[in-house]
Formats: C-alpha cells, structure tokens, sequence
C-alpha cells in the first residue's frame, strides 16, 4: 500500500515537474490619457498629431495611442488566459507620443504609477521584471548615465518587484539583474538599460560604456557562466534594424557592435532576448563570426495600434499583442510562444474586447520548439517559403496588414531578421539588391532572344 501511495506521488511530482513553466512578455503600452470616444475628428486623441480620427472606438483607434480601457482590458486578458504565470517581462514605453510639452516629468512618472498600479493588482503575486522604454522619461529618450529623479522614483514604484540591491542598482542606471525565484531553475534575468544606446539619445553619444552597463553585463554573463545559470536578457530598444523600412537602426554602430561582442562571447547562458520598441512581432538571429546561429531574439508587439509617424513606413499600424511563452524550468530553454491579440476593428464594431489566440510559434513555422535551433529553421523556412514569409508578414502588424509581401518586403525582413551587424545588414542587402536586380536583367535578355527568334524570318 504505502509503495503504491509511492508510486502514485512520483507520477504526480514527474507530471507536475515536466509541466513546462509560462511567463508572459508585454511591451509598448503606451497610455493616452485624454483618448475620448468623440464623433469630433479632431478631439479623440493627442497621439494622432494633426490627423483626423473619424469612427473612433471604445476600445481605442489605429492612429491613436492606447486608451485606458485597452490597457486595462490586455491585463485582464492576461489573467484569464494564463493567471498563474512564473513572472512577467514587460519592456516599457507606457506614455503617449506627444511633444515633451504636453507630458513633463510628473506626467511621465504618474502614468508609469497607473500602469505599475494596474499590473500588480491584476497580478498581486507574480513577480515583475520591468524595463524602462524610451518614453519614460522626461525629455524622452535623454536618459543620462547616471543617477537622476525618475531612476530613483521609477525604483521606488518597483520595488515590491525587486530586491534591495536591484534597488539600489537601478538608482543609479536603471539596470538589475536578479536570480530567478525557482531553487529548481538555476536562472538568472537581466533588465538592461539600452536606452543609454540609442542614437535619438543626445546624453551618451560620445561615451564609450555609459554608466559602466556593458561592463556590468560582461560581469554578470562571467557570473552565470561559472554559477552554472542560465539567462535571459530583456530591454527596450533592441540593436539591429527595423523591418518595415530601410537602414533604419535603433542603437548607435559603436554600441551595436559592442552589444553583438557581447553575444557572441556569453552566447552559452543567454537562452533568450526580449526586447519591444518597435511594436512589430518579428525576431532576431545572431550568428559566431563561423555564421552558426548562436541566439535568438524576440521582438513583442505592442499592446497600443498607434500608426507610427517614421519616414518610409507604410501601414504603420497594428493590432494589440500580448504573448505567452512555455519554457523549461530546469534549462530556461523556450518550448513555444504564443501570440493573443485582440481584433480592434471587430473589438470596435461589436462593443466586445475579445482576446484570441493569433498563431503558436511552432506551429507557424514547422518547429519542435523555440529554441535557437529551431528559430534558425524558422528563420530558414520564412527565407525559402513564400507562404511562411506571407505568415511573418502577416504576424509581424498582429495580423493588422494582410497585404502581400513583395520583393522590397521581403528583402528588408529577411536582412532584418538575420543581420543585426550593421555591415552585415547594408551587405544583405545590397546582394539581394543585385541578385534581383540580375533577374531582372535575365527577363529583359530572354525577352529580347525570343523577341529575335520571333522575328527571324
Ligand atoms: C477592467 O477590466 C475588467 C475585466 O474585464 C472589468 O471588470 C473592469 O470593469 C475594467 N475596468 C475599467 C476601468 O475599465
Ligand atoms: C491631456 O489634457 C490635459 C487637459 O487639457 C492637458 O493638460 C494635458 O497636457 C493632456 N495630456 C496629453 C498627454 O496630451
Ligand atoms: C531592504 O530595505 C528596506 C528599506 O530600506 C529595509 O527595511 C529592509 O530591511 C531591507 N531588506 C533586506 C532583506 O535587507
Ligand atoms: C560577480 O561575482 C563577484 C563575486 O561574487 C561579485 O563580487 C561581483 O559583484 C559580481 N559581478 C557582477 C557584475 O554582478
Ligand atoms: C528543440 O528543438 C531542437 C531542434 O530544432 C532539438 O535539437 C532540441 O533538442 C529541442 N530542445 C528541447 C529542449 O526540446
Ligand atoms: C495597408 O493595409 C491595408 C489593410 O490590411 C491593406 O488593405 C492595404 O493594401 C495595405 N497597403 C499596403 C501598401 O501595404
Ligand atoms: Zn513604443
Ligand atoms: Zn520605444
């Protein structure tokens, strides 16, 4: 009897323990405060600068910033999708993208309070890992290296989230890196700063290591590397460039270099990157100077639809994404990720905030999991497959943009995607630049040859 009761308890332990782990990753909220469902074009939102909004919604518009019943709808969301997550990542931008004169720094801190406020009633136990995006700071995007005010503030409202030294760590760069609750898990998150990186940041331009962060993350990687754990990395602004236009770059080239170094030399503990900014669901695959795939990068959506105003994009607008990863407790290796979004234009038209289910990375694309193996293969398919490049495509605005896409489209996702070297990008693209620009010349030369075949007499 008491060896059957045995036997009964490790089933249940070896179920329980193979049950893979789930944290959610949300990015790019940004909350438009004064958003009001007006049948005046001009009043709905701030966010939109001089353009009209007509039919705006309850639940928020393609050219505006997120209202508070969106924001509050995606955590709620969260909590009846999956209410027991291990933790959180959410990796910043909460504000509205309005001129600095309509925010200061008290408008600034207090929306980070809503958001912060919002999350952890919704989730009053789960531990948070939060980064701070570009605009959460007043002026946006000036973050200096070293300490000021809104660090200190921003530390204060995290603090049920984070440890005393985190704390402390944060004050002075906005930068932590803490060991994952789980005794079982030997695993480490670092939040990083990355916003130091950017090149609209005026205050760090000249400085070779600001506030000391790439040394700070050699040191902790080194730690890991020889504590035996294994890590994932989250930040705001991601190295590498956009997709949905060209030779457009977040971080500046000294700093993406040093980053890619980085990589390259930790690669063994980083099991994982998440990182927003962009507000487009796409990833990024780093490679050894051998060209093997070595880590993977995931970029989330945004929760806001906000169309972005950047030169050369069209159709800048998205459905609101949350997403929901599996992993392995024991390794921090990814299992899948799922992607739920809501249909705003139906959310809209139906008065009902629906959140669904839009693809499972593994399914999408053909893959046992969601490892850096299996992104390769992904990443392979998407290049060799039109209809897995159609998929991306189609992902990558939450399934806002289902127009197909051409040759320019597919040539500025896949050096995207694959290079996040500066060189190596501008070089991907010139090479697809004059691959396509041979077809084209193959065409004209068998044009003309049929032309003289048909003429010959
Ligand atoms: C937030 O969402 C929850 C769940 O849908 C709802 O019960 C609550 O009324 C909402 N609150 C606001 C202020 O929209
Ligand atoms: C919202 O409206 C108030 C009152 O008109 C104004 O002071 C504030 O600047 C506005 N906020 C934003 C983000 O536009
Ligand atoms: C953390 O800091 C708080 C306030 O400064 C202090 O009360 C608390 O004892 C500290 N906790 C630990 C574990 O050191
Ligand atoms: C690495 O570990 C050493 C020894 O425990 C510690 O003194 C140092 O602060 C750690 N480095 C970082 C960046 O955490
Ligand atoms: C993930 O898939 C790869 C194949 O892409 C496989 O080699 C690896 O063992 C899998 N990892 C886990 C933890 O299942
Ligand atoms: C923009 O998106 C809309 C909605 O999906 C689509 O009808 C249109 O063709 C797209 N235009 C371009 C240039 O992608
Ligand atoms: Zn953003
Ligand atoms: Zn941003």
């Amino acid at each position: 009897m008491r060896l059957l009761m045995w036997l009964i308890f490790l089933a249940l332990w070896g179920v329980a323990s193979a049950e893979p782990g789930k944290f959610w990753h949300i990015s790019d909220l940004h909350l438009d405060p004064n958003y009001t469902v007006s049948q005046d074009p001009h009043k709905v939102c701030p966010s939109a600068g001089d353009q009209l909004v007509y039919n705006a919604g309850p639940w928020g518009d393609y050219l505006c910033d997120s209202p508070w019943a969106l924001i509050n709808s995606s955590i709620y969301a969260m909590k009846e999708i999956e209410p027991k997550p291990d933790f959180i990542l959410w990796t910043g931008d909460d504000t509205p993208h309005v001129p600095n004169e309509n925010l200061g720094e008290a408008a600034v801190l207090e929306i980070v309070g809503r958001l912060t406020s919002l999350i952890r009633e919704v989730f009053p136990d789960t531990k948070v890992y939060a980064a701070m995006g570009n605009h959460d700071f007043h002026p946006k995007s000036q973050f200096p290296a070293k300490s000021n005010n809104i660090y200190h503030q921003v530390a204060e409202l995290w603090r049920p989230w984070l440890n005393n030294e985190s704390v402390a760590l944060f004050k002075e760069g906005a930068f932590y890196s803490e060991s994952l609750l789980d005794p079982s898990s030997p695993g480490r998150v670092v939040v990083l700063n990355t916003n130091l990186y950017y090149s609209n940041n005026r205050l760090t331009a000249d400085l070779p290591d600001p506030s000391q962060q790439f040394q700070w993350l050699d040191g902790v990687l080194t730690n890991a590397s020889q504590a035996g754990e294994m890590v994932y990395i989250i930040g705001h602004v991601p190295p590498g460039f956009f997709e949905k236009t060209r030779n457009k770059a977040w971080f500046r080239e000294g700093f993406n270099k040093e980053y890619l170094k980085l990589v390259q030399k930790h690669h063994k503990v980083i099991v994982g990157q998440f990182f927003g900014h962009q507000h487009t669901d796409s990833f990024r695959m780093f490679y050894s100077d051998a060209g093997e795939p070595i880590s993977v990068m995931f970029l989330a959506p945004g929760v806001t639809p906000w169309k972005t105003t950047l030169v050369g994009v069209v159709n800048g607008s998205n459905n609101p994404g949350i997403r929901l990863f599996e992993y392995d407790r024991a390794t921090l290796s990814l299992q899948d990720m799922r992607t739920y979004f809501m249909d705003l234009r139906q959310a809209n038209v139906q008065n009902n905030p629906r959140w669904e289910l839009e693809y499972r990375v593994t399914e999408a694309y053909g893959v046992p999991n969601a490892s850096v193996h299996s992104m390769q293969a992904a990443a392979t398919g998407i290049a060799n497959d039109q209809d897995k490049l159609q998929r991306y495509y189609v992902y990558n605005s939450v399934s806002y943009n289902t127009a197909a896409c051409g040759e320019t489209c597919r040539m500025e996702f896949l050096c995207a995607m694959q290079e996040v070297d500066f060189n190596a990008y501008y070089t991907c693209l010139s090479n697809a630049g004059a691959r396509s620009g041979l077809g084209a010349l193959l065409v004209l030369l068998g044009m003309l040859l049929s032309l003289h075949v048909l003429l010959k007499p």
